[in-house]
């Protein structure tokens, strides 16, 4: 404590007040301007954060790294003792989640630990717990598919990636050669593919992004271009488009979107798709992105969310097959994913990259995102950024 910079706490506590201030005011009286209160949301959090550095020792730091982990399988016991149904905002006691969960105190007791400790669920009194919005939201069932998803999927593979890179001596993954592919055999879609029950579990887990900011639909002013669609035309082929969300969103928001709507995915999942209901409007079509566009000349082929789980090398090769389908002046590549910061990216989006490295995947910074549309023979056109998070839609034409 005696060497504590006692002067860059004052000040790191100086600027969080002025934020939780502006943050209060803002969210008070322009509670519509999404991106300036997502934007103080996270200075106050970046602060709380350095402040949290100033305090805690270095020593204690390392000890909570080291162990970080015991939080994902804590929230996945959990789940399969369904304790987040069970325990209401009014509290209950551990006697009674003893009985109801069936499974030994101790077990009970020391995943509770973990849990309040982490702030997800709240403790009342001793052996007294409620739920906190946390723990509400966890009674999701696609919000528990992505707690499941990625401790039963992912966190195996994160354990294997640094033997991996060890073995390989630090090289860059790719779709075929990757920590994933070290360990299951098959890269991450196909290990997932060959189990139905894993495969809807992340299907479900993706939904998830529909609760999260910004919006499913892209801040993109589709409207602005509807006066050159053909009735009977493709107007938007949405490819890797899971079971179909954004188009159902797309339509929800734009009532009178003119022309037809394709869906392609992965034969497994065009079957999933076959079940969520979609407007007939809606074709549903298996297709392989690295195959060639089997639909020539629509306006938009969009991918949300799909080029992140791509190395370069088969986004160009994605990329690659839509030449033979383009129009030229008319067509146009959506791609709404990820365009991370250059400097200062935030502990979540670094935490997403790391996810997608050891798949042989990656989030990319706008200057990667020209380099592989570059290689892939197209050009940026504009990146539509949403008010809320770090999503855009970049939109980009095929080079002559
Ligand atoms: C992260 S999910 C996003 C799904 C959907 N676009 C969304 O935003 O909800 C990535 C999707 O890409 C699909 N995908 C990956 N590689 C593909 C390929 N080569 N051809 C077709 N679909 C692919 C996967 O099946 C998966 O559904």
């Amino acid at each position: 404590m005696a060497n504590m910079d006692h002067e860059n706490l004052r000040h790191l506590q100086a600027a969080f007040n002025a934020s939780i201030d502006d943050f209060i005011k803002t969210a008070s009286e322009d509670g519509d301007n999404k991106g300036r209160i997502a934007e103080l949301q996270e200075s106050i959090t970046n602060q709380a954060t350095m402040i949290q550095a100033e305090l805690v020792p270095p020593i204690t730091r390392i000890l909570q790294m080291s162990w970080g982990a015991s939080i994902n399988l804590a929230a996945r016991v959990a789940i399969d003792l369904d304790l987040f149904n069970k325990i209401p905002e009014s509290g209950i006691g551990l006697d009674e989640l003893v009985e109801k969960t069936g499974a030994s105190r101790n077990i009970v007791l020391r995943i509770l630990r973990m849990l309040t400790a982490s702030h997800i669920v709240a403790e009342m009194a001793q052996d007294t717990y409620a739920a906190t919005p946390v723990s509400k939201l966890l009674t999701v069932p696609e919000l528990r598919d992505l707690i499941k998803m990625t401790h039963d999927n992912m966190h195996p593979i994160l354990s294997a990636t640094p033997a991996y890179l060890r073995k390989t001596g630090f090289k860059d993954m790719s779709s075929t050669a990757n920590a994933c592919v070290d360990l299951y055999g098959v890269p991450f879609w196909e290990a997932i593919a060959r189990d139905p029950e894993q495969m809807a579990a992340f299907q479900s887990a993706m939904a998830t992004q529909e609760n999260l900011p910004p919006e499913t639909v892209p801040q993109y002013p589709f409207s602005e271009d509807f006066s050159d669609i053909a009735p009977d035309s493709v107007h938007l082929v949405d490819v890797g488009g899971g079971r179909g969300f954004a188009l159902r969103d797309l339509l929800d928001k734009y009532p009178d979107f003119p022309g037809r709507l394709v869906l392609q995915e992965y034969p497994s999942v065009i079957e999933d798709a076959k079940k969520a209901n979609l407007s007939s409007r809606i074709d549903l079509m298996p297709h392989d992105a690295t195959h060639p566009q089997p639909i020539k000349g629509a306006k938009y082929y969009y991918f949300r969310r799909v080029f992140h789980t791509w190395p370069d090398v088969t986004a160009i090769a994605a990329l690659k097959a839509l030449h033979g389908a383009f129009k030229k002046g008319y067509s146009k590549v959506l791609i709404q994913d990820e365009v991370i910061r250059d400097v200062g990216c935030e502990p979540q989006k670094a935490s997403q990259d790391i996810s997608m490295m050891m798949l042989g995947a990656m989030e990319r910074s706008e200057g990667q995102w020209r380099e592989v549309l570059r290689e892939g023979g197209f050009e940026i056109v504009r990146i539509v950024r949403a008010d809320v998070g770090g999503l855009g839609v970049i939109e980009a034409e095929l080079v002559e």
